[in-house]
């Protein structure tokens, strides 16, 4: 193991995962190395007991199928268990309990927490009286850092490099969280990015602005029918309908873009279609089967790197036991 992954290694030890802005880009390295290693142990068949005795808990206030799913799987595929309640209004958050005692509680039950809830900051709340690592599945608009890292994973994946590439990003840019943190992690890397959008709902600008100061190469457009001929990945976001209020436009914008065969056949050969799903109708399922839909593989991915995530946090490294 090189020295940069040692210090990476140190640091996720026991470390709060909340936000894609706190990661280093050996941090990254490191969590795709092992995150590697989990898909080959699963495709193998490589039973593993790196977190035999080890507890997850599951804290969800808002509803997820994926990321739910994929934690506890990549828990239960390493040998570990996992608590939840079925409906996180259901627990005592429901008599007026603070975020910062449920989170208090929670640690004193289990190794991990993993945690949804609609407000922003809220994983950062829980974190703040947790004598365990806590990780964020989405607070609210603002990030959804493990989404983040598989799809960092599934881009270095589909690529083979995390340079040099040009990545367009299509939808609700204001509202997608996942689109946040995504872009937090690539402006480690040269990517040219283009921003797709209706002007309301575009990527908000103080993100623009970290990238551009990180000298990254960034533009702005609703014109998705130009942008897609020269993207190597397109990355289709739903329009968030949970975020607006009952005043503004979404069922003008819920229509606006949506990509179908003809659209894809102009686009380059080798171009990959992500979307952190679920899709509504801005993806035509006809284009499932098309080589370059890989979003289907990129939820896959979500049990490999959320089992590397885990292993990380706990410290413990998939070389001990697989
Ligand atoms: N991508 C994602 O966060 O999906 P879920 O809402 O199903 O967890």
């Amino acid at each position: 193991m090189s020295d940069d992954f040692r210090v990476a290694r140190k640091t996720l030890q026991n470390h709060h995962i909340t936000s894609s802005q706190s990661f280093t880009k050996h941090d990254l390295e490191y969590i795709l190395s092992i995150t590697s290693k989990m898909e080959s142990g699963i495709h193998s068949k490589t039973n593993s007991k790196l977190l035999d005795g080890y507890i997850l808990a599951t804290l969800f206030f808002e509803p997820s199928t994926r990321t739910r799913l994929s934690f506890e799987a990549a828990m239960m595929r390493l040998g570990g268990n996992v608590i939840t309640v079925e409906q996180a209004m259901a627990c005592s958050s429901a008599k007026g309990e603070s975020l910062e005692d449920t989170g208090h509680v929670v640690s004193q039950y289990a190794d991990v927490i993993v945690t949804r809830h609609p407000e922003s900051g809220s994983a950062d709340r829980i974190a703040s009286k947790s004598i365990v690592p806590v990780i964020n599945a989405g607070d609210g608009p603002n990030e959804h850092p493990t989404q983040a890292l598989l799809d960092l994973y599934t881009i270095f994946s589909e690529k083979k490099k995390l340079d040099n590439l040009k990545i367009g990003f299509l939808g609700d840019l204001k509202f997608g969280r996942t689109v946040h943190s995504l872009v937090h992690l690539l402006r480690f890397y040269s990517i040219n990015f283009t921003f797709i959008s209706h002007p309301t709902i575009a990527i908000p600008q103080h993100i623009s602005n970290i990238l551009k100061e990180y000298g990254c190469q960034v533009t702005e457009t609703e014109d998705l029918e130009s942008a897609i001929k020269d993207l190597d990945v397109l990355y289709v976001t739903r329009i968030q309908k949970e975020r607006f209020s009952k005043d503004d436009n979404y069922d003008d914008l819920k229509d606006k873009y949506q990509l179908t065969q003809s659209l894809l056949n102009t686009s380059k050969a080798d171009l990959t279609v992500l979307h952190p799903l679920p899709r509504v109708n801005e993806i035509s399922p006809a284009i499932d089967d098309d080589p370059k839909a890989r979003y289907f593989k990129q939820a896959e991915n979500g049990v490999y790197m959320r089992m590397a995530l885990l292993a990380a946090v706990l410290g413990k490294s998939p070389n001990q036991t697989m």
